[in-house]
Parts: structure tokens; C-alpha cells; sequence
């Protein structure tokens, strides 16, 4: 069984799926994070080709599993969970998401990942393209000022060279890329509930969304 949240960068997706996923005991995917592994991989290789570096992504021993709260992501045995959440790594990551071949290894690593359990997976294009019969699908926003000040906040703590000016330059960018480009950009599938955030704690937003899948999906 899976449920998706799909949304814009800072919309509270990830924090969300995490809590959902522990208070309803299924696994949580983060398929943002596995973009982010990939540009971590393509900028510590010295910024290679890019065409010949997706070609040979099979050959880098992804790994992916959520256990204790965290969705840990290795490569070749390498620890990538706090490595891919630099600005350095933000910064690129949307240009390496369009690439339809990009694109192509990390959906099928994610089927091949929601086999086994079930999930809650958050990005931007699963309800459309992944997982387009998903169980449940959620579409989360809120207003770019709202999501720069989280994310900004979230950020501070482990880079205080962060500004907030920066954070919105970087989600508006990132929102354009992801939007704009042609390989299954960021949409609402037409059968997602909205939920925006804008003004919503975290606690209202969490528990409206687990009345939403107690009351459509039998989990238990
Ligand atoms: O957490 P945040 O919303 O900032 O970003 P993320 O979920 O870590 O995703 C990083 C980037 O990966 C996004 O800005 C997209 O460019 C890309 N991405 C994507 O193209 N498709 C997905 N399903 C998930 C992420």
C-alpha cells in the first residue's frame, strides 16, 4: 500500500510523512532525498558529463531504509543522510532532477523500494507519474514566504552563514525549475487533497491528515 504527498519545496512534506509514518507504524520515503544523493555523487566526482554519469547510476549500490525516525541514504556503503543537506547540494539539485534519465533510475529504485512494506513517500511528481494509482495522494502548500521562514529556521542551526533572503531565492528557483521542466514536473494529480499549511501548526496538519487516511484506508 502506498500514500503520496506531493508539493512544493518548504511545504512541510517531509516532517509531516515522518510523523505520520511513526504514528501509524509504515515506512517513510523520501524521494527528494534520493535527487539529493544522486547530485551529492555527480558534484563529488568533480562535476563529470552528465549524460555518461546517469548512464552508469546502476553501478553505485544505492541503499535506502527508514528506521529510528530517519530515512537513511548510502551509496557504496558511504553515509549520505546529513551529507546531501548542504546548500551546496540544494543549489543543484533541480537541475540534475530534470534529466529524464535521472529520473528514470531513481523511480524505479523507489518501486522497487514500496514492494516489500507500506509507505508514505513525499516529492513532487509521485502521485502524477510514480505512483499514479497510489492508495491515497495529498497535494501539501503554502504561501513561499511561509516555507522560506521554516526552512530558514530548520537551516540555521547547522549553517549560520544561512540568510533567509537565500532560502527564498533558493525555493523560488527551485519551484520554477521543478515546475517548468518536461519531464514529469511538479503537478497536482487531479485526485489529490490540497492540504495548505499556510497558518497551520504542525500538530493541526498532521492529525487533519491522519483522520483523512483513517477514515478513506484501513490500515490496520
Ligand atoms: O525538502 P525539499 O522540499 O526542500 O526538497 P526535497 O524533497 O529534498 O527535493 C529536492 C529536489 O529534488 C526538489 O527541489 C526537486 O527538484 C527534486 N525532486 C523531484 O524532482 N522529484 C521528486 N519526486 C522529489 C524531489
Amino acid at each position: 500500500m502506498i500514500i503520496v504527498i506531493d508539493g512544493p519545496a518548504g511545504s512541510g512534506k517531509s516532517s509531516t510523512a515522518k510523523a505520520i509514518a511513526n504514528r501509524l507504524g509504515i515506512k517513510f520515503l523520501d524521494s527528494g532525498a534520493l535527487y539529493r544523493a544522486i547530485t551529492y555523487l555527480w558534484l563529488k566526482s568533480g562535476k563529470p558529463d552528465k549524460a555518461e554519469f546517469f548512464e552508469n547510476l546502476s553501478n553505485i549500490q544505492l541503499e535506502a531504509d527508514f528506521k529510528d525516525q530517519t530515512f537513511y541514504v548510502q551509496a557504496g556503503g558511504e553515509d549520505l543522510t546529513d551529507k546531501i543537506r548542504t546548500k551546496y547540494v540544494a543549489d543543484q539539485v533541480s537541475e540534475i532532477a530534470s534529466y529524464k534519465i535521472a529520473r528514470s533510475f531513481v523511480n524505479s529504485f523507489m518501486r522497487d523500494l514500496v514492494k516489500k512494506d507500506t509507505y508514505i513517500a513525499d516529492g513532487r511528481d509521485l502521485g502524477t507519474a510514480v505512483f499514479s494509482d497510489a492508495d491515497l495522494k495529498f497535494y501539501m502548500d503554502a504561501s513561499l514566504k511561509e516555507r522560506a521562514k521554516r526552512r530558514f529556521l530548520e537551516m540555521k542551526n547547522s549553517d549560520s552563514s544561512v540568510t533567509l533572503k537565500d532560502v527564498m531565492k533558493n525555493l523560488r528557483s527551485r519551484d520554477e525549475k521543478d515546475q517548468n521542466r518536461d519531464n514529469d514536473p511538479l503537478k497536482r494529480a487531479d485526485d489529490a487533497i490540497i492540504i495548505d499549511t499556510t497558518g497551520k501548526s504542525f500538530e493541526e496538519q498532521v492529525s487533519e491528515m491522519i483522520s483523512i487516511i483513517n477514515e478513506k484506508l484501513n490500515l490496520n
